[in-house]
């Protein structure tokens, strides 16, 4: 198993990224976290597309820049072809996951929101414990 090489440049990379020496355990949590971001920010732009509350757009712009720079710390670190294939699909399956509550107002997308994201820490818990 090869870990990649950590150090401290200043290039966006955490590791060494001319070699790419992440172990396949890492790439593939990687790929799951990236597919996982790029469905969140697909979440908020749902949300965003058809709601018109104007606390729920506060919220869902927020968390749509949070998402964007989470999306962006991982694109520093998977190399673009170690990324998921599927990912349009997780486009099209979060962008759906934010819209489908907003026909139903601000507290199905809370709900929605809130199950999403103990579903995240759920994960996140479980990565962090190996
Ligand atoms: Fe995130």
């Amino acid at each position: 198993m090869a870990f990649g090489k950590v150090n401290d440049i200043d290039d966006g990379c955490f590791y060494d990224c001319e070699n790419h020496t992440l172990s396949n355990w890492i790439l593939r949590e990687l790929r799951s976290n990236h597919a996982g971001e790029t469905g969140a920010v697909a979440i908020y732009k749902g949300i965003l597309w058809l709601t018109l509350d104007p606390t729920v757009i506060r919220f869902a712009e927020e968390h749509l820049g949070s998402e964007r720079r989470h999306l962006a710390a991982i694109e520093g670190i998977l190399p673009p072809t170690k990324r998921s294939s599927l990912l349009l699909l997780w486009s099209i399956a979060g962008f759906l996951v934010g819209m489908a509550p907003a026909i139903f107002g601000p507290r199905a997308i809370y709900v929605t929101i809130e199950a999403v994201e103990q579903f995240v820490v759920r994960h996140y818990d479980s990565q962090s414990s190996v």
